[in-house]
């Protein structure tokens, strides 16, 4: 399968910096785990890997804005190009040893997603999408689950840690959800849940208080694949308010439908 150009930067700088997370998995004493906040982890190994995506990427496209999670960032003279990037999603399950952890780096033109690239180094899996041209996952073109019942769906939310969000809200939506559905799964890593909504392995999937950097890339990995991407409200955008709802357009309505009602 041949990718544009730019596709082929965004991989090439996923797998570099994916090497590095790889040799670091399982290093743990070695990576000077840190706390941001309250259960907010942060290691050698996601600020090793925001340089390695930092360098490769300003090297291909000189001048796009950078944006990244650990504080990476810098304003580039292209004002119209940013690349959004999660050098590590998945932090807690990496530094758990649990391989669901992904590389995602987003490219913003003039406000919009346009490409998007999310790598697990851990199995190996590839996420690619570009604007019109579809969602791959290791060269496999990409669609959402075609179910419309909620009852037959496998759905996954993320909840928030410790101080952060609203505790009392993701247990109201998740007792309001469980009793509907087949099967009710978290993970614990963004951007990998919304590649799994691009690749029908998830029927859908919710996630309050996200940043950009989590769901940039996820964002057009499920719109290429043909599903629906809202902030919860069902209209907003997920980048701007954070709170992010997925799947299949019926889907995505039956999840709105319920969702957005309980958090007020
Ligand atoms: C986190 C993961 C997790 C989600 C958190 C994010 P990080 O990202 O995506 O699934 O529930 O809200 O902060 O900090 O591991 O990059
Ligand atoms: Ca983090
Ligand atoms: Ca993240
Ligand atoms: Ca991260």
């Amino acid at each position: 399968m041949l990718h544009s150009a730019l596709i082929n930067v965004m991989v090439k700088a996923a797998r570099n910096a994916g090497r590095g997370l790889k040799r670091d998995l399982g290093e743990i004493e070695h990576l000077q785990v840190s706390l941001k906040g309250p259960a907010n982890f942060v290691s050698l190994a996601d600020k090793r890997a925001e340089e390695v995506l930092y360098k490769d990427l300003a090297k291909a496209r000189p001048g796009y804005g950078f944006i990244g999670e650990e504080g990476g960032n810098r304003e580039g003279a292209d004002k119209s190009h940013i690349w959004i990037v999660d050098p590590l999603d998945g932090t807690t399950n990496f530094l758990h040893g649990i391989p669901q952890f992904a590389i995602s780096i987003g490219l913003q033109r003039e406000g919009v997603i346009i490409a998007g690239v999310i790598y697990n180094p851990a199995n190996d899996e590839l996420y690619i999408a570009e604007r019109g041209k579809g969602a791959f996952l290791n060269d496999q073109r990409l669609r959402v689950a075609g179910r419309r019942q909620l009852n037959e769906c496998v759905i996954a939310c993320g909840l928030p840690h410790i101080g952060r969000g609203d505790h009392e809200l993701a247990l109201r939506e998740m007792a309001a959800l469980q009793s509907k559905v087949a099967g009710f799964r978290r993970f614990g890593a963004a951007s990998l849940d919304m590649a799994f909504v691009a690749a029908g392995r998830l029927d859908g999937y919710w996630e309050r208080n996200l940043q950009p950097w989590d769901m940039a890339a996820g964002q057009i990995m499920v719109r290429e694949a043909g599903g629906t991407v809202s902030c919860v409200d069902g209209a907003s955008d997920p980048l701007k308010t954070g709170h992010v709802i997925c799947g299949n357009e019926y889907i995505h309505g039956e999840l709105v439908k319920i969702i957005k009602g309980l958090g007020k």
